[in-house]
């Protein structure tokens, strides 16, 4: 039986600046390793980053993944907010399949983990399994949009784990800045030979030298 389904993929987005992530998939085409969204929410940060793997044929290679644990739990906003929002799992059904729909029509390998970026850094230290045609385990990456928790700790512990996984020329993106002290993070990029190349109101991006 044949399955056609005949509706367009909605991914909507919840910030600015959008370009950055854009350019900074574009700038990392030459730079191994997957690209990862930490806050999938309705997937308008993951759309731009596939459009641009896309756009420079990254998406031949590279896989995308996110990681999100919906659930409606508490999620840290600001350095001194946590509250509950709507992301539930709803939302997640509703994302996941647009997201697939979306992907399936660019031929984009997109892997999904439902859980936060701390139980993901316990399971997958040593990288992600990946299946297509053979299995490869990849544990670098060329791409990440921080856009999870906006608080110093946790984004301390997700730079960590990152950045030993980075190679020259590889692309960290922030968002939201301004809910947190960003100042920290950025003196700890610079002390670990990260390069802040572009600011805007909402994305601050660096490039590993
Ligand atoms: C600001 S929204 C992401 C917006 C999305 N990146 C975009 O550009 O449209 C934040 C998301 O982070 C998720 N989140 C909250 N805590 C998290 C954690 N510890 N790890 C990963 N994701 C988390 C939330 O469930 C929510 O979907």
């Amino acid at each position: 039986m044949k399955i056609s389904v005949n509706v367009e993929a909605e991914l909507p987005a919840d910030s600015a600046n959008y370009e950055v992530l854009a350019e900074g998939v574009q700038k990392a085409a030459a730079v191994e390793g997957l690209t990862c969204e930490i806050g999938l929410r309705r997937g308008g940060g993951s759309k731009v980053i596939i459009d641009a793997l896309v756009a420079t044929n990254q998406h031949l290679t590279k896989p995308h993944i996110a990681i999100d644990p919906y659930g409606n739990i508490a999620y840290q906003e600001t350095d001194q907010r946590t509250l509950k929002l709507d992301y539930t799992n709803d939302m997640r059904d509703e994302c996941l399949m647009n997201m697939y729909l979306y992907c399936r029509a660019r031929k984009v390998h997109f892997c999904f983990w439902n859980m936060e970026d701390t139980e993901f850094f316990k399971r997958f230290a040593d990288g992600v399994p990946i299946y297509n045609e053979s299995k490869r385990v990849i544990n670098t990456y060329s791409f990440v949009h921080f856009d999870g928790p906006h608080a110093i700790a946790p984004v301390q512990v997700e730079i960590a784990f990152f950045h030993e996984r980075t190679k020259p020329g590889a692309i960290f993106v922030f968002d939201d800045v301004n809910n947190y002290d960003h100042g920290a993070i950025d003196r700890t990029l610079k002390s670990m030979g990260w390069d802040l190349y572009r600011t805007s109101e909402r994305k601050w991006a660096y490039s590993r030298k």
